[in-house]
């Protein structure tokens, strides 16, 4: 697809974004398109428990891949239901996974920077920081043919040099399931449904079945209660925050 087609869409997306989301009604939107499976008991569908907040935009952001069995699982299963999420990548595992990059680009998610090989970033110097930073920046170009990435340090680390290097916007998250501590799905799940506000981000990674498995089993659950997903740019557009290169990210809340 043209890249020009793809951001004259892309604007068109965010404009109807923003107009949604500024809506009272939006957060019914989605509620009857989306086919209900929650638990049946006796042959009566039981609704999900009352959420401390309901409807809005989330994101959904997926760090240290691509894995190639797992991270192909995951794309799956976004496409099945429409989604689009955000991939932060590790440098060293894209020249096998090629097509798997091009096929996230090609199917709407956004493509951010996780470093060469999970390096924590503070502290180091402009050669180094190049080495983990611009050297998957420019394998990911090569790959795609655009340079529009952001940058999740590994384990959150800012610092002072981080910010003056990045040579992009920083994003973090504010929704942590830990999903590699227990690999327990149902608990994963639970921990995102119940903490989702009106603009989260999400952090799961997209390398253990299990938080492949929590990702679709939450964003269903968080869909029936009119939440839509939606990638880090688009997430940020629609509240009119404009993201600088170098500034930190956490949250979008309207
Ligand atoms: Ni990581």
């Amino acid at each position: 697809m043209e890249r020009g087609a793809r951001s004259g869409r892309r604007r068109v997306l965010l404009a109807a974004l923003a107009l949604w989301a500024a809506m009272p009604w939006a957060a019914c939107v989605c509620w009857e398109a989306i086919p209900a499976d929650g638990p049946v008991v006796d042959g009566v569908e039981v609704p999900d428990a009352p959420a401390p907040s309901a409807g809005g935009l989330l994101a959904l952001t997926f760090d240290d891949g691509p894995r190639r069995s797992t991270t192909t699982a995951l794309l799956d299963g976004l496409a099945e239901r429409g989604i689009h999420a955000t991939f932060f990548l590790i440098g060293r595992q894209i020249p096998n996974n090629m097509d798997l990059v091009r096929r996230m680009d090609e199917e709407g998610h956004q493509i951010g920077i996780h470093t060469y090989d999970h390096t924590q970033l503070t502290g180091l110097n402009r050669e180094d920081f190049a080495a983990q930073v611009d050297r998957t920046r420019t394998l990911l170009q090569d790959t795609l043919g655009h340079n529009h990435f952001l940058l999740r340090p590994p384990y959150g680390a800012v610092d002072p040099g981080v910010r003056a290097m990045a040579g992009c916007p920083i994003v973090l998250w504010s929704i942590d399931p830990e999903d590699w501590d227990d690999k327990d799905p149902a608990r994963i799940v639970d921990h995102i449904v119940d903490n989702a506000k009106d603009g989260d981000i999400i952090l799961l990674h997209d390398i253990y079945p299990t938080s492949v498995e929590a990702a679709l089993q939450a964003a269903d659950r968080l869909r029936r209660r009119g939440f839509y997903f939606v990638t880090v740019e688009e997430l940020f557009a629609a509240r009119h925050i404009p993201l600088e290169d170098g500034h930190c990210y956490r949250t979008a809340y309207p």
